[in-house]
Parts: structure tokens; sequence; C-alpha cells
């Protein structure tokens, strides 16, 4: 018996190796070539946006091909992690939107991440960053996760400008970003932070639609955008409109659906001080701003960038309106427009009703930017 037990061992442990290997194999940066660029592409373009280029671009950092092209590079170099395995685009993928189709996203030692990773939607008009707000300028977001001790594990910053120093093909890239061709936090701060600029949304359904007093939505969506500001309510947080500006298709601008302020030049930006409970949970375990308070999310490309919320909790659409139609629950920090007769609201919506403001979400979905070549893995 034993002669025929050794060698059945001795296979079951090669295989054990064998896959052991394999798993360490993956790990191993497979990607170490030179980005391959293309200079003719322009990134640099008037916005829907009433005309308005980027509204958070400090004068310091003003937009350039050159920048954005370094600060793609450095978007999907996985040096820029302790172990040169994950980059930013390790979860905000292209495909999904900017955002990644987890709940939460897969550190570079293996760790979740504590949220859900947000979707990079028209960042250049947003004035708060991350699901609590907690950072108002992008040049210095873009470094959190660099140094975060899940995300990305650079806690010595430092020594990732020496790292990207070592990297041949970076000289001539920051030289012609910055005119110096040695890599400074600054710099890659800057680049990233026009990269992240650069990713817009802004040419979906409803943005052509703007344009053609809705013409060509179809007859569900039109009932879906009636719901989504009556009925319904999301309007009351997620704006089309400024509060203040009578609905009509003159009125209507591109926005990011985000409760916002009008400014003089006319466009609609992310809220930076106000926080939201929508009642997910009787006792919030993730308290974001404080109170289970978290900023209201742009409504922007949701056809690619599921699952939803803070923590990544629902996978569907549906799931999202079923919990805004009765899921809602009570406790004592829940905001004000989702309570009727002092309990959380039930919207009593049909279930075509909710196909329909589905439908009219999904016309927010600007799909051209999961083809775009601008944006695209330039080591690929
Ligand atoms: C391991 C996953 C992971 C990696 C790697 C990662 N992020 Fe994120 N990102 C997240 C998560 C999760 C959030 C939300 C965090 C929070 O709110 O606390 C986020 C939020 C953001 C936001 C805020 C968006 C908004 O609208 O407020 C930006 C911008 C961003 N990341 C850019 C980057 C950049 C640039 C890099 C690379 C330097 C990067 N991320 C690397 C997971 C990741
Ligand atoms: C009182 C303000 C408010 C109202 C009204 C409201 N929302 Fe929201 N919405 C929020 C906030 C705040 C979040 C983020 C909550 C979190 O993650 O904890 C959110 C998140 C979402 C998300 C997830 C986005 C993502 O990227 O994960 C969707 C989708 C959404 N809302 C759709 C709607 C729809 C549809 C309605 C109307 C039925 C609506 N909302 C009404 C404030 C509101």
């Amino acid at each position: 018996m034993r002669i025929y037990i050794l060698p059945i061992l001795i296979g079951f442990g090669l295989i054990f190796i064998f896959n052991f290997c394999k798993k360490e194999e993956t790990n191993i940066p497979i990607d170490f070539k030179s980005p391959i660029l293309d200079p003719s592409l322009n990134y640099i373009h008037t916005s829907r946006f009433q005309g308005q280029v980027n509204p958070n671009e400090p004068l310091d950092n003003v937009l350039t091909n050159a920048k954005i092209a370094l600060g793609r590079v450095l978007f999907y170099d996985p040096r820029l992690s302790k172990t040169s395995t994950v980059s930013c685009a390790s979860c905000h993928k292209q495909n999904f939107g900017f955002a990644d189709n987890l709940p939460k996203s897969i550190g570079f030692n293996g760790q979740p991440t504590k949220r859900n990773s947000m979707p990079i939607i028209n960042e250049r008009f947003n004035f708060s960053f991350f699901w609590d707000a907690r950072t108002r300028k992008l040049e210095e977001q873009v470094l959190m996760p660099v140094a975060d001790h899940i995300e990305m594990g650079m806690e010595d910053l430092d020594k990732l400008e020496a790292k990207l120093e070592a990297v041949n093909f970076y000289e001539p890239l920051f030289y012609k970003a910055f005119g110096y061709s040695k890599p400074t936090l600054d710099h890659i701060g800057k680049a990233l932070a026009q990269f992240i600029r650069a990713i817009p949304s802004e040419n979906s359904k409803f943005d052509q639609a703007i344009g053609l007093g809705f013409s060509n939505f179809n007859a569900q969506e039109v009932f879906g955008m009636t719901l989504f500001r009556e009925k319904a309510n999301c309007n009351s947080c997620h704006n089309i409109i400024h509060p203040l500006v009578n609905f009509s298709e003159t009125t209507l601008l591109t926005t990011n659906f985000v409760n916002g302020n009008m400014t003089g030049s006319g466009y609609v930006s992310s809220t930076t001080s106000e926080g939201v409970n929508i009642g997910l949970d009787k006792a919030s375990s993730d308290l974001g701003m404080g109170n289970g308070k978290f900023k209201i999310p742009s409504l922007r490309n949701l056809d690619l960038t599921a699952p939803y919320m803070h923590d990544g909790r629902f996978a569907t659409l549906m799931e999202v309106i079923d919990h805004y139609d009765s899921g809602i629950q009570n406790n004592e920090h829940l905001d004000d427009r989702l309570i009727t007769n002092n309990k959380p609201q039930k919207l009593k919506l049909l279930p075509h009703e909710k196909e329909a403001l589905i439908a009219f979400l999904k016309t927010l979905t600007d799909y051209s930017i999961v083809q775009d070549k601008k944006f695209r893995n330039p080591f690929n």
C-alpha cells in the first residue's frame, strides 16, 4: 500500500507547489514596457457645460496636453504602489466608467478598501473629493491613494520620486510637461490631477437631448424624467437644474446631477459642505462626514459603475430605486427631504414607473468614455 501512497503524495505536493508559483507569478508586474503615446492626441476642448473648461483648475496648474499625457502614464503605472502591483487603474477601470465593479476594491497587499471605488466623472466640476468630501483640492487628493496603507502603500511618499527617477522613459515626459526632468511629488500630483480633469462625461443621450428639445428621448425616458423631478423627487438632491431656475427646456443645463450652487458663470458645481444621510441603516457603521452623511454623488455613467453607494451595497439600479421607494430606514439623522408625515417616505412607485426611472437614469451615461483611446492604458 505504502508504495502507492508516496507517489500520490508527491504528485499532490508538486501540483500544490506549481499552483502556488503560478499565483506568485501573477503578482509580478507584467508590464514594465515603455508607454506608447500618440503626440497628436488633443485633450483640450471646450465643454458643453456652458463653455466652462476647468472651473477647479488652479492657476499654477494650467491644462496642457503634455501634462495630461504624463498623468495618463502615471495613472496606469503600477510602480506608484509599494509592491509595483497596483495602479490607479486597478480600481478606476475605463470599462467601468473609471470605477470598479466590486463593492470594495483590493489594495496592494490584498486587503479590501474601506469604501466603494468612486467613478472618475467630470472631476473638473467638483469642489470636494471622496465619499466624505474630506479633500477640496484635486492636486492633493491624487497623492492620497498612493500613500494610503491599503490602496497603494507608498507611505513614505518621498521614495516615489527616486523610484520614478530610475525609470528611463519618465525623464523626457516630465521635461516636456514641466520643463524639469526629475520627478517631484509636486509635479506627479499636478500631472495626475490634470489627467483626471481631462476625463469627461458630457455626451450622454441626456446631453444631446438638450439641444434637441428631448426629441431623441422615447416616451418611457420622458416619463422617467418627469418622475425623477416630481413623484420620486430625486431632483431635490441630484439636481437637473438649480432649484431656483424654473424648469423649461431652455433653462436646462448639462449638469452633474449633484446638489450644487449655480455660480455666476452658470455651471452647477458639486456641493462642498453638505452631506446627506439617506437612511441606508438604522445605525450607520461608517459615519462618513458625521452622522452617516455622505456626499451627493453624480448620477452620470451609472450604467457603467455598479455596484452603488459608499459601500457598494446595491448591485443594480432596481435595488437603488427600491431603497428610495420603500427601504429607507428611520434614524435621527435622516434627511428631511426623505421624510413624509414624520416617517421615511414611501414612494409607492408602480413597476412600470420604476422601469421608467431606470430608463431615464441610463440616458445620463456617456458610453463613449469606454472606447476613448485618449484614456486607454498606454502600456498595452
Ligand atoms: C485599491 C483601490 C484604489 C486605488 C489603487 C486608487 N483608488 Fe481612487 N478611490 C478608491 C476608493 C475606495 C475611493 C473612495 C474612498 C473614500 O471615499 O474614502 C476612491 C476615490 C478616488 C477619487 C475621488 C472621486 C470623487 O469624485 O470624489 C479620485 C479622484 C481618485 N480616487 C483618484 C485616484 C488616483 C489618481 C489613484 C492613483 C494615484 C487612485 N485613485 C488609486 C479606490 C482606489
Ligand atoms: C435627500 C437627498 C437625496 C435624494 C432625494 C435622492 N438621493 Fe440619491 N443619493 C444621495 C446621497 C447622499 C447618496 C450617497 C449615499 C451613500 O452612499 O451613503 C446617493 C446615492 C445615489 C446613487 C448611487 C450612486 C453611486 O455612484 O453609487 C444613486 C443611483 C441614486 N442616489 C439615485 C437616486 C434616485 C433615483 C433618487 C430618487 C428616487 C435619489 N437618488 C434621491 C442623496 C439623495
